[in-house]
């Protein structure tokens, strides 16, 4: 495979989002080819798992929530991601494999190395290149969300984020190479100019 899988992971309101798209455009006009993804919304199927949690009465056990993250992302990693590698793309995709280590892992306290194995059977192996993490209080992230309406995820208590927080801090000590701290509490422009310098580095190397 010749492209390149870079995943953007972080507690709700860290500004991964915006992030990538400032990435994506920033890597458009240097002419690399790009595809921007997200999880679980990638496929019409995984947009359905989505929208399964914000369903009134539906309360998936944490090992539920599991095998349905699971079942979207081996249906996106197939329709789209793998192909998209096999092209060449440099593919963004806001949430991959760590989310689950750190959601029902971290959060919800489903053993981490179950979830990885399974990790590697959804994702048929197809694991990142490298990972941005961006880190910063949950605190500070929701009051960077504001009022908006929350949804399932974003509605536990800032004790199931803090743990989240920490689930990906434990996936950055395991991985140092691979997944890259972003500093999120920063102004965004400094925070863009952190995400430049380690996409920078990360292509030169690869
Ligand atoms: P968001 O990325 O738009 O915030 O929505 C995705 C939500 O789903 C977010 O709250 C995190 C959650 N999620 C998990 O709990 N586990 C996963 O494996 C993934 C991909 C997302």
């Amino acid at each position: 495979m010749s492209g390149a899988l870079i995943t953007f992971e972080g507690v709700e309101g860290s500004g991964k989002t915006t992030q990538m798209l400032r990435l994506e455009r920033w890597l458009r006009a240097k002419g690399y080819r790009v595809e921007r993804t997200r999880e679980p919304e990638g496929t019409r199927l995984g947009a359905a798992v989505r929208r399964l949690f914000e369903r009134p009465g539906i309360r998936p056990e944490p090992l539920v929530e599991v095998f349905l993250f699971m079942a979207a992302r081996h249906q996106h990693v197939v329709e789209k991601i793998r192909p998209w590698l096999e092209r060449g793309r440099i593919v963004l995709s806001d949430r991959y494999a760590d989310a689950t280590v750190a959601y029902q892992g971290g959060g919800r306290g489903v053993p981490a190395d179950l979830i990885r194995e399974l990790n590697v059977r959804a994702t048929g192996g197809v694991l990142p290149d490298l990972t941005l993490l961006f880190d910063l209080d949950p605190a500070q992230g929701f009051r960077r969300i504001g009022r908006r309406r929350l949804d399932h995820f974003e509605r536990q208590t800032l004790a199931f984020h803090r743990r989240v927080r920490r689930g990906y801090l434990e996936i950055l000590r395991a991985e140092p190479k691979r997944v890259r701290l972003i500093r999120a509490a920063l102004p965004p422009d400094e925070v863009t100019r952190q995400v430049r310098t380690v996409v920078e580095e990360f292509l030169r190397g690869a």
